[in-house]
Formats: structure tokens, sequence, C-alpha cells
């Protein structure tokens, strides 16, 4: 079976993300069936109607990274209780102009940390609801991840068996379902 790529979309430009340390754990997990790529969100400028026609540069860099991808990965923190502005300004970008929104026909797991008990529950939820609008396939399940005690040290190892395990489960649940909806009917 041809292996298939996953694009990593971290929702925070913090230096230190502890998102963008999950996904690197995440990925190790899942190397073994997946390959993955970073797609960078963090450059993106705010998006504007009126820069439609003369989109900047690193917008279409983000556009066609994203558009040569089946498979999304998303690793998000929670901002007062919904997406990051950095997070929903790329999906802004990639969803217009409408006839060419990246996002549609795309297959895509949703998961987060933060200190707090719920993980970024919250965010994961109104996420969840607007990729749905843009024609996402989101994975059904949930992993809401705790950062306290931390999951994960810096080099992506996870510091204990059980939200390994968990998290494992999760990216084998995901790998499926790419490699699923990745071939042909039948196969
Ligand atoms: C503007 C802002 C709003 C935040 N709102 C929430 C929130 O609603 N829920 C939550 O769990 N943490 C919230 N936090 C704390 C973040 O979870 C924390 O900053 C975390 O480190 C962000 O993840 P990152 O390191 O990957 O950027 C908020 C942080 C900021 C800066």
């Amino acid at each position: 079976m041809t292996r298939q790529t996953v694009g990593i979309i971290v929702g925070s430009n913090r230096r230190e993300s502890i998102n963008r340390r999950l996904a690197l754990a995440l990925a190790k997990l899942a190397s073994d069936r997946l390959d993955f790529v970073w797609v960078r969100i963090d450059d993106l400028p705010m998006y504007n109607q009126d820069l439609e026609g003369a989109r900047p540069e690193v917008v279409g860099r983000f556009t066609s990274e994203v558009g040569a991808l089946r498979a999304l990965l998303f690793v998000t923190p929670e901002h007062n209780r919904s997406v990051p502005a950095v997070l929903k300004n790329a999906i802004d970008w990639g969803s217009k102009p409408t006839d060419q929104s990246v996002w549609r026909g795309k297959t895509a797991a949703i998961t987060g940390t933060a200190n707090g008990g719920i993980g970024t529950a919250v965010a994961q939820q109104h996420l969840r609801a607007i990729l749905g609008d843009l024609g996402v396939t989101v994975m059904g399940g949930e992993a809401y991840i705790t950062f306290k005690p931390e999951p994960v040290d810096a080099e992506g190892n996870f510091l204990d068996d059980s939200r390994r395990s968990f998290c494992r489960a999760y990216m084998d649940q995901f790998a499926s379902l790419v490699q699923r909806l990745a071939s042909p009917p039948g196969a």
C-alpha cells in the first residue's frame, strides 16, 4: 500500500508551543504508517478580501502546500474557548475563492493540548464544525490532552504509557482512515 503524507497544522505561532511539541510526538508515534510534513501558518498576513486578485506570495505557498495533500492533522491550542486567530486566519485564506477552496475533500484528525483539564476540547469542537462546513472529512473520536503533567518531552517522546497508548490508538485510527479513503474502491 502506498504510504500517505499528512500535513501537520499547529494552531500556534508561539516559539515554545506545547502543541507543536505534541504534534511532533504524534508524528513520531505514527511514523511507521504515515509520512508527515509541517505546514506553516504563522507567517500568513491577516486575511483581507481586498488582497484577493493579488494574493501575497506566502499565501500562495500555503495554499499550494495544503492543496497537494489529502490528509491533515490539526493540533491546536484553545484561545478564549475557541480556535486561535492564527489558525482561523489560515483556514480563511484556504477557503477562498470558494470554488478553489483547498479544504474540500480532505481527511483530517483534530487534537490539542493545554494545561487545563479539558485539553482544548471547546476549541476542537469549534474546529470540527468549521472544517465540516468546508467539506473536510473529520475523523470521529476525541483526543483532549492535558499538558499537566507534561505528556511529552521536547524531543517528542511520550513520558507516560497511558497517554502514549491513547495517542497511539488515535493515530492508528487516523492512519487507517487516511489509507482507506486513499484506496480505490474494493482495494
Ligand atoms: C489569548 C489566550 C487565550 C487563552 N485561552 C485559553 C482557553 O480558552 N483555554 C485554555 O485551555 N487555555 C487558554 N489559553 C492558554 C493556552 O492554553 C496556553 O497559552 C498554551 O500554551 C497555548 O498553546 P501553545 O503553547 O501551543 O501556543 C489562552 C492563552 C492565550 C494567550
